[in-house]
């Protein structure tokens, strides 16, 4: 592995997420409302989960965390994922008007993780053929 800044914000974001959503799950274990339950699933799978194997990869694969693509994958998933969080809570509070917000996030979000699978395809094999030996990967 290496010390990739982007895999280090992901992995910072991620485990700001992963107790956020970890707080969700206790309190609703322990006040017995699951009203919430989606935003906790949603919080620790596009946040906490989504976003440390973002992390991962991009210390695994650096190629895929640099340039323009890359950066807006990281922006579509962090403004994204907030906004859609958001007013999932709202809407689950009842407030109607927050639905067509959840949409416009929803697609920020399905459109940046369409993007990471891009890069995923374009880079990670192109990486190990431009700069590697046969035979495999350079240990850092
Ligand atoms: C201390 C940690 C956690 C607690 C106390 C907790 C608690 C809960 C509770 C009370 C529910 C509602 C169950 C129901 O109404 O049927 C739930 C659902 C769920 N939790 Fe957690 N959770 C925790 C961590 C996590 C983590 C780390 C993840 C994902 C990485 C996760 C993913 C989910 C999902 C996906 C559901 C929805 C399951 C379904 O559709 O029935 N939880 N959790
Ligand atoms: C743009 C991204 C996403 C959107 C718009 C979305 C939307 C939804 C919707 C509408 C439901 C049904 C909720 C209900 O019946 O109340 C759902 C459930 C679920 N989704 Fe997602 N989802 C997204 C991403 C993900 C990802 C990335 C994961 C896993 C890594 C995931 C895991 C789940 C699970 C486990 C459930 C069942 C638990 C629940 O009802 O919340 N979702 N999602």
């Amino acid at each position: 592995m290496n010390d990739n800044p982007r895999a280090r914000a992901w992995l910072r974001l991620a485990a700001v997420y992963f107790a956020v959503g970890v707080i969700f799950g206790v309190l609703m274990g322990a006040t017995g409302d699951h009203s919430l339950l989606p935003l906790h699933a949603h919080i620790n799978l596009l946040g906490w989960v989504s976003m440390a194997l973002f992390g991962l990869v991009s210390a695994a694969y650096p190629s895929i965390s640099v340039g323009r693509l890359a950066n807006a994958q990281f922006w579509m998933h962090n403004v994204g994922v907030p906004m859609m969080l958001g007013a999932l809570m709202l809407k689950l509070r009842g407030v109607e008007a927050a639905e067509p917000v959840l949409g416009v996030a929803s697609m920020v979000v399905g459109l940046g993780v369409l993007l990471f699978a891009w890069l995923v395809f374009t880079r990670i094999g192109a990486e190990s053929r431009s700069v590697q030996p046969p035979g495999g990967r350079v240990a850092a």
